[in-house]
Parts: C-alpha cells; structure tokens; sequence
C-alpha cells in the first residue's frame, strides 16, 4: 500500500523516480508526487495517477536526488493537498510515507501550539512538521540524528523517505511496519517499497529491518538500530527479471497472470515434485518436518485470497494429513486471545508478505510460543524473513490488484505440504499418494487446456455483464474457490456476489433466487456430486441461472445447467486449481465489459501494509 521510491546519484532523479512510481502505481493510485533537491526543494503533486503527475512535470524539474509517492489514502481524501511529499514549514524538508500514525491528533496538536502551520488533512504531514521542530530546537543535529529523535514520538506504522535542501547530498528513510528496500548500484542508490522499482537499475538490495534507519548516499548507505548502532547488513540478489513486471503483450497484468498459471504452478512444483518416486521435497520444511508430524494441531491465518487459500488448506490437512486446523482471520487473530497449545504449528500465507494484519499475527503466535511457517510468494518479504521456515510459491510478481496465480500457487504449495506430511506421518496408502502426486503433476497442462478454450468463458461473461449481483456456490473443496470466484468479480467489476456453502444457501440466500440471479456452481469434487445435484435442482426449481463448472466426465451436472464450462477430470483435492480458472476468467471479462479498470480497481491496492 503506498508506493515509495528514492534516488540519489548521476542520472536525472526525475526520471527515474516516475518510472519506479509507474511500477509500484498497483499499491496506490489516488495521487502521486516528487520532490527534487536542485539548489533547493521542488515538490510537484496531483491527485491522480502517475500520468497527471507526469504531464506537471517538464524537463525544468531537475536534479539529482529525488523522492516519490504513490498513493493509496488513509487519512485525508485523494486530493492534491494531501498527496505526498509533505514539506515542512521552511519548505526544505519534504518526507513522503506509507503506514499510518496513530497518535497524529497530539503530535499536531503540540506542534501547532509551537506555531507550526498544518495544510493537510493528513496524518503524515504530522512527521515533516516533528522532524522540522526538533532541527529547530537542535541546529545543531544532522538529519539522520533529528530524524531518529523523532520518530521516538511517533507510534503507528511507517516507511518514511526525507530529504531536506540542507543535506542535499543524502536521504534519510526508516521503516517500522511497512517494507523498504534500498537497491545498491554502482556509483547511485536507489529506496523503494517494492523490489519492482529498482529492478531496472540494480539487482543488489539490502532489506531494512523493524525499527532501522538508513543514510543513503550516492556511494554509500549507512544501517542504524534504533539505539543508533551501526548495522552491517546482507546485500541479496533480487531475482526479479524486467520481463516479469512488465505487460508482455497482454492489455491488463490480471489477464498475463492468469495465463500465466501453466507456467507458476510448474514452478511451485519444480524440484519439489517427483512422480517417478513418488515423493515430496520441501527444502524450507525438512528442518522442521518431525515437529510438523507430531503436531496435534496447526492454525492457519490470512487475509482476503491468501484467507481463502487457508481454508482449503484445513479440509486438505484434515483429509489427507489427519491433523485438525483451525483457519483465522489474520485481523482477528492477532486481537484476540488465542490459545496456543504446546507443540501447536501456526502457517501464515501471503502473497506479498507484507500484509500487516498477517505479520502481526505471525508475531501474536511467536509471542505465545508457537513455531510459525511461511508460504509466501515475494522472496525477502517481511513475513519471510520473520517466520521461523516456510515455502516460497515461486509465482513470480503479482501486479494486478486481483490475486490470481498466488492463489493457485498458494494451493499447489499446501498440497505438496499435506501429502508430504501425509506420507511421513504414514497416514497415507502408497497407492492414493502416487495418484494425487501423479496428479499434480498433470496441474500445469490441465490449467493450459482451460485456458486454450477461454474464449468459451468470454461468451458467458457478455451474457451476464449486468447483472447486479451473483451467487457462487461450492461443497466440500469447491467452496473456497465458491468464495474466491465471488471475491475477484466484485473487486474488479463491482457486482455484488457471494460465496456460499451450497447447502447453507438453503438457510437464507435462497431467498435471493429469482430468474435474474446468475447461480456460479462448482460441482467439481466426485464425492459431492449428488449433494451439488440436488443444491443445482433447488435453485432451478426457483428459476435461478444455473452456470456450472465440473468435470468433462460430469454429465448429469452438464445437463442441468443452463450454461456449463467443463474442466479435466483430476482428484478431488486438486479440483480447486482447476475450477477456480474460469472463475478468474469470468470476473476478468465481467469486469473488461463493464470499462473498469481491471488492474486498479477502486479503493483496493495490492499488498495492505496499514491494518
Ligand atoms: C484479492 C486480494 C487480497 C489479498 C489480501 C492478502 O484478490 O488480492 O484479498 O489476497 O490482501 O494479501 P497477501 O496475500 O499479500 O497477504
């Protein structure tokens, strides 16, 4: 959430600034700015996209060093006054900020009965103003100095970049709660949130940790604690190639990422999966697998999509491993009191390991004692680097706002770890482990004969464009992907629609059925079958839209359904990799039809660091 970026060194700042801020525009798109040191502070800022900032900008603007924000509001509305950078009253320190700070209203407050002057509705001009204050009561503090002296006043979340026309050869940034990254070059540095932003220049990075700050120079960073200790840290090589954030030809990143899927559920398994023996390898887990075997009990939190991966994740572990999960929204979890017993294993999954309700319950769970294991897609992420061992999805990076290929990659990863378990707890007959590994491996090819007949899913979605509302309806392992079909089409189409239990319909949502309510059923595990069929009659009888998706092999279900769209027959347990692709392409189309912007729907940004 919030997109910043920062350079120092020989190219023109301005450039490459806008160019990092049109990488991250999918963590916020409400406004954007820059501000440049050339002999002084240039800040220009707009409500809007990137392309607004871009068209204020002219080849005037130069300078070295620069930062820039993209932004998604929390306080204050979208509009030019409350983009960042925020300057100070001097007008030579301008900051910009993702995160939110909890105790503004004192802190301003305070600084105004100081006579400092507020313009924003804002709780980040708060810190430009703190910053300013304790310079003018300490001349005599370099910046990085008054800077770690203030941010002991701040509480909230925060990834800041400051610079100031007195210190014009360096930037200050400091993160607690919201990532950052420095990109080291050659003879230039470069900050970002997002690793996306400085792929282009360096494949060189060092993450900041909790607390940390950092003085960037054009040859140097400088990593301090909070105690103003000075910190030596690991330089990482960013495995992020262009080719991968960039549209390769398809009109949205939603769409190439669908498309995608033949290719990151293969990576998911790559080295992983081995049919021939029949056996699973997962490097991030041998270390831990004997506790993971004789644990009683494994709690599963997340948000949104990576929430719905969870629950298939308890009806799989459930099945196959015999171990009972309790599934949690990462934002309840970490409010409440959770028990946590001895011996208790807590996974956290999330595609951008960044989610702040997910770390802070990762750090609940490890506060209470419990081992905590990652699946996470973006390597180095903060989750990642907090969990005690974990599974990378190897997805690649998800640019379009709307989840697609993490979820697939989140569930093929959850099946790898509930067979392998399965296997060393020895709860598993050899023969069905061959067939689901077997199985699995047959995924990649399968999802790409979907996608070879998407054109079939593009008549369906004309037909249904403008529907107001839409009930999706799944059993057993169909009903999370019942809830994640429901959850892409309204984030990106606006259409109300919910995912049900398809037997829970009966005690409630029935009530909405009429011959306007599109009906998306997911009849595609065997051992529901009848159950679906009876559900599918019900809302027939009461003239509801039947659209289902099941197996090529499933004709009763076919027949009963005004439109169908069939799927490869494969086991029951990895029936949602499949199902859950027209459902994407469904709300994809919907969405295209209807003119919304697929990539940046309204109100969302990818990757919620604020919670
Ligand atoms: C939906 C979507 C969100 C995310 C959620 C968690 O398409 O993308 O619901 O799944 O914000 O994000 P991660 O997985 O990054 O923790």
């Amino acid at each position: 959430m919030c997109g910043i970026i920062g350079y120092i060194g020989n190219k023109q700042a301005r450039d490459v600034v806008l160019k990092g801020l049109k990488r991250m525009e999918y963590r916020g798109y409400d406004s954007a700015g820059i501000a440049l040191l050339n002999g002084g502070l240039h800040v220009t800022k707009c409500k809007g996209k990137v392309k607004a900032l871009e068209s204020l900008i002219d080849s005037k603007d130069e300078g070295f060093v620069g930062i820039g924000h993209t932004r998604w509001a929390t306080h204050g509305e979208p509009n030019d006054v409350n983009s960042h950078p925020h300057t100070s009253n001097s007008g030579k320190i301008a900051l910009v900020h993702n995160g939110i700070i909890e105790n503004f209203n004192s802190l301003k407050q305070k600084l105004e009965s100081e006579g400092y002057s507020f313009y924003s509705d804002t709780d980040t001009e708060v810190a430009v103003k703190l910053f300013e204050s304790v310079l003018d009561k300490n001349p005599e503090l370099s910046l990085e100095k008054a800077v770690q002296l203030a941010l002991g006043q701040i509480n909230g979340a925060y990834g800041f970049a400051i610079v100031h026309a007195d210190f014009p050869d360096r930037i200050i940034v400091s993160r607690k709660g919201s990532p950052l990254l420095i990109g080291v070059g050659d003879g230039e540095m470069l900050i970002a949130s997002d690793a996306s932003a400085v792929a282009e220049y360096t494949d060189k990075v060092v993450y900041l940790d909790e607390g940390e700050l950092a003085v960037i120079q054009k040859d140097s960073y400088q990593v301090l604690d909070s105690n103003d200790v000075e910190l030596t840290k690991e330089v990482h090589e960013l495995a992020v190639s262009l080719e991968e954030i960039e549209k390769g030809g398809f009109p949205h990143f939603m769409l190439k990422e669908i498309f995608e899927q033949p290719k990151t559920i293969s990576d998911s398994l790559r080295g992983r999966l081995n049919p021939d023996l029949g056996t699973i390898t997962l490097g991030g887990l041998s270390n831990v697998m004997d506790k993971l075997v004789n644990t009683k009990r494994i709690i599963i939190a997340a948000c949104g999509t990576s929430w719905h991966s969870a629950l298939f994740g308890e009806y799989l572990f459930e099945w196959l491993a015999k171990i009972s999960v309790e599934v949690e929204y990462a934002s309840e979890f970490r409010y409440r009191d959770p028990l946590i017993n001895e011996g208790d294993v807590v996974f956290v999954i999330s595609q951008s390991g960044e989610t702040a309700d997910t770390l802070a319950a990762l750090r609940k769970a490890k506060e209470k004692g419990a081992s905590v294991y990652g699946i996470v897609n973006v390597v180095g992420s903060s989750i990642a680097r907090e969990t005690d061992a974990g599974v990378y999805l190897h997805a690649g990076p998800e640019i379009g706002v709307a989840s697609t290929k993490a979820f697939t990659g989140q569930v093929t990863v959850l099946t790898l770890i509930a067979v392998s378990l399965a296997i060393h707890k020895g709860v598993i007959e050899k023969a069905e482990s061959d067939r689901i590994i077997n199985a699995l491996a047959r995924i990649p090819s399968q999802v790409q004969s979907i996608l070879d007949r998407s054109e079939q899913i593009k008549n369906i979605a004309d037909l249904f464009t403008y529907a107001p509302n839409f009930l999706y309806l799944g059993r057993s392992f169909s009903f999370p992907v019942a809830l994640e079909g429901a959850l892409k089409l309204k984030e990106i189409s606006y259409i109300h629609a919910e995912g049900y239990p398809a037997a829970e319909m009966k005690h409630g949502p029935i009530a909405l059925i009429d011959d306007m309510m599109p009906v998306v059923v997911i009849a595609a595990t065997k051992h529901t079958n009848d159950k679906m069929v009876s559900n599918i009659e019900e809302v027939k009888a009461r003239k509801g839209r039947i659209i289902s998706i099941t197996s090529e092999k499933n004709q009763e279900v076919k027949e009963l359904s005004e439109f169908n769209f069939t799927i490869p027959d494969t086991e029951d347990v990895l029936s949602p990799l499949l199902s859950v692709i027209p459902l994407q392409l469904l709300s994809y189309y919907v969405a295209v039809n209807r003119g919304a912007n697929v990539d940046q729907p309204r109100n969302l940004a990818k990757s919620v660091t604020v919670e």
